[in-house]
């Protein structure tokens, strides 16, 4: 079988961009840069693209442009040159995408039930009161107690997982670069749309003024920096075996360090356009309601759900505004959704040796059993413990294997020069120095940290049986069978794979 290929330079840069660009860029980034340091948080954030995130995303697009095969591969590939087992590193990565694929569905399934609400304003007045008892019906559930399946929530998830798995199953031209080639440029119209209507309202720029008022003194706090970091690696989906999917598919001939530019730097762009609209929106709201901005500020599911179709209840033609707002999450969403689920079914396909469409069938339909325990009462319960152990803990992990193994075990300048090889422009030394330095240092640092507050005090109020078997216990269990599955494999190379490979 010949490996599958983009049909176009674009199409790659928009199914990478899609990938990149999902719900954190909308929810997370702009609260995060409010609350650390303002203006000022551009600094670290700058910093942390231009060492850590442009530097990681040209060594995934190289070694998945050079190795043509997927994470589980290209680990056991890498690990024959040095002579152990690596293929862990890849299944691990693998399953991390899993998982976050089961619950992030779960939040493009309440998204989509949004999008159908926003037409009507269907939350009413009071849509904290709504999304926490009407439409999730949290009681007094937990994430190990998640009460009752909720019908309506899983058909809106049915809906999600049927566009993911259509773009899937039809193939890396026809369907994942296809589907991309039609949501990006909507999506970006789309807030572009936004911001010029909801800047002309009474208050929008104030609160851009509290978004971008440097905060200077910020700067020498640690948190921020490591904040920063966070954000970059979630933000650009590296370390957990997408991109490394995706890069597989380039055509021999591909400009890869150009391409890994241009993703960050649409992905960093579209962040920031991001915080626009919100803080826009939420000028808005503090001038309509007299309330300072400081008391109407929130992030993640809480903005979404409770903040913005609040802001919508005051809009002019809320009809327009709401709808636009939830499509452009729905789609935000969904194209991270497909590349995730590209990820898994990409490994599936190379290790078995089976077609994409029957792989695409299964990794959809287990998919679809598993995520169904979130279309529950307590599904928010479980999504914000899993969700948390999978961000500070297992993804940075991952990135930080990742870095040491290919930046110390291996030789990086066969990165290095492989990326130059074939781009019109060439990265520098600086590229080395902050893949073996800079962002090891800086990983391994905020790993340690997030280890050590968790281990102390936990997260959140959830019960501690709950922490350690849904939390502690799926990262190990994770790695577990990670390790498991890598000696179903014969050699350290891949089982029939010629060694040293090509
Ligand atoms: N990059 C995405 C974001 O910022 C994160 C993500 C990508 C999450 C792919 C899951 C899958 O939201
Ligand atoms: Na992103």
């Amino acid at each position: 079988m010949k490996r599958e290929q983009w049909n176009s330079r674009v199409g790659f840069i928009l199914a990478a961009v899609g990938s990149a660009i999902g719900l954190g860029n909308i929810w997370r980034f702009p609260y995060m840069a409010y609350d650390n340091g303002g203006g000022a948080f551009f600094i670290p954030y700058l910093f942390a693209m231009i060492t850590a995130g442009i530097p990681f995303m040209i060594m995934e697009f190289s070694l998945g442009h050079k190795i043509k095969k997927t994470s589980p591969r290209i680990f056991a590939q890498l690990g024959h040159t040095l002579g152990f087992r690596l293929e862990w590193l890849g299944w691990f990565q693998v399953f991390i995408a899993a998982v976050i694929a089961v619950y992030y569905v779960a939040i493009i399934g309440w998204t989509l039930s949004y999008l159908g609400f926003s037409f009507s304003q269907a939350w009413g007045d009071n849509p904290n009161d709504f999304f926490f008892n009407h439409y999730l019906k949290l009681g007094n559930n937990s994430p190990s107690h998640l009460g009752e399946f909720q019908i309506g929530i899983a058909i809106a998830m049915s809906i999600a997982w049927l566009m993911t798995f259509m773009a899937v199953f039809t193939g890396v031209k026809g369907g994942i670069e296809r589907a991309n080639k039609i949501m990006m440029p909507m999506l970006f119209i789309m807030v572009l749309v936004l911001i010029g209507r909801i800047m002309f309202l009474p208050g929008a720029l104030s609160g851009l003024n509290y978004l971008f008022e440097p905060d200077f003194s910020r700067l020498l706090d640690a948190q921020v920096w490591s904040a920063a970091y966070g954000q970059i690696f979630f933000t650009l989906s590296v370390g957990f075996a997408i991109m490394l999917a995706y890069s597989s598919y380039l055509p021999t001939k591909a400009d890869i360090n150009n391409n890994a530019f241009m993703t960050v730097l649409i992905n960093c762009g579209f962040s920031i356009l991001a915080g626009i609209l919100i803080f826009g929106v939420l000028g808005y709201m503090a001038e309509e309601q007299m309330k300072p901005l400081t008391e109407v500020v929130s992030s993640g599911i809480g903005l979404a759900f409770v903040t913005i179709p609040t802001a919508i209840n005051l809009m002019p033609a809320p009809y327009i505004l709401g709808p636009l707002f939830f499509i452009a999450l729905v789609i935000a969403g969904l194209s991270s959704h497909i590349s995730i689920i590209e990820a898994v079914t990409s490994a599936v396909i190379d290790k078995f040796h089976v077609r994409r469409k029957p792989a695409a069938v299964l990794v959809c339909s287990l998919g679809y059993l598993v995520s169904m325990a979130f279309a529950t009462n307590g599904g928010l319960l479980l999504l914000d413990l899993v969700d948390y152990f999978i961000n500070n803990i297992a993804l940075l992990l991952s990135c930080l294997l990742e870095l040491v193994i290919i930046t110390w075990l291996l030789k990086v300048t066969v990165i290095h020069q492989h990326a130059n090889e074939n781009s019109e422009f060439r990265v520098g030394g600086w590229f080395v120095v902050c893949l073996r330095f800079i962002s090891p240092a800086i990983l391994a640092t905020i790993l340690a940290k997030n280890l050590y507050n968790t281990l102390v005090n936990g997260y959140g109020d959830y019960p501690i049986a709950d922490q350690l078997f849904l939390g502690w216990g799926l990262v190990g269990t994770m790695l577990f069978f990670a390790v498991l599955i890598n000696f179903t494999s014969k050699s350290p190379g891949y089982p029939d794979q010629h060694p040293g490979g090509k």
